[in-house]
């Protein structure tokens, strides 16, 4: 399974990549606007860092919404660097978009996915990445999980290479759900990533571990009689 962190913010980036378990960046134009980058220059010189950062996979969003413009955009963003992933939103213009990047070597993640149908669409026109966003889905009462797993499924019956990057993960219980039905990706705040290495037993076992020692250490140095 691989592990995406879903920000623009460098500092969190690179203590993820720090930790050794990160497969790549996810970003969008909110969590760009997040980080004050504006400007055509900035973003891309921003995106440039990331990629600095990180080992590959670095999802960048066209603002684009018109077949021509999606594909010059994409193309454009793909120079940036060999790790860049187009990141194109599901409407038809983009599934066409999706469909020519892909056919020109350019990975492309299929962002704003909330069905399965619009998932195989993704995954006809070829793309790497679909991206299905479960925590908006379970904001509105339905059951993010279960999409997650229906594409993973139908994705199986066919064979498509196209990998699930479930997005919108909110908390660990999520990402943990995602691994269970077998998401390829998941891709998360950096706080979700961090609170995986929580569990109180683990701090009282480590404090009762170093305790024991200090005690023995001590009684081995301590003058006899
Ligand atoms: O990057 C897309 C997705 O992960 C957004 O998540 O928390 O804004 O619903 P969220």
């Amino acid at each position: 399974m691989k592990f995406f962190i879903d920000t623009a913010n460098l500092a969190e980036i690179r203590e993820a990549q720090d930790l050794g378990v990160l497969d790549g960046v996810t970003t969008n134009p909110s969590l760009m606007a997040k980080e004050g980058i504006t400007g055509e220059e900035n973003i891309r010189a921003h995106y440039k860092a990331i990629c600095d950062s990180v080992d590959d996979n670095v999802s960048a969003e066209v603002i684009s919404t018109k077949f021509e413009e999606m594909i010059e955009e994409g193309k454009s963003l793909a120079k940036i660097d060999d790790k860049i992933v187009v990141k194109i939103p599901m409407i038809k213009d983009g599934v066409k978009s999706i469909k020519y990047l892909s056919s020109q070597g350019i990975r492309v993640n299929c962002t704003l996915v909330f069905s399965a149908g619009q998932a195989l669409l993704a995954a006809k026109a070829g793309a790497s990445y679909v991206s299905p966003f479960m925590g908006r889905l379970d904001d509105i009462s339905t059951d993010g999980v279960s999409l997650i797993q229906q594409i993973v499924h139908i994705y199986q019956n066919y064979g498509f290479e196209t990998e699930v990057l479930a997005a919108s993960i909110r908390h660990t219980m999520h990402l943990i759900q995602c691994a269970e039905v077998g998401a390829d990706v998941v891709t998360c705040p950096a706080k979700v990533i961090m609170s995986l290495l929580n569990h109180p037993l683990t701090d009282k076992g480590l404090a009762q571990f170093l305790a024991d020692h200090k005690k023995a250490k001590e009684a081995a140095t301590a003058p006899v009689g």
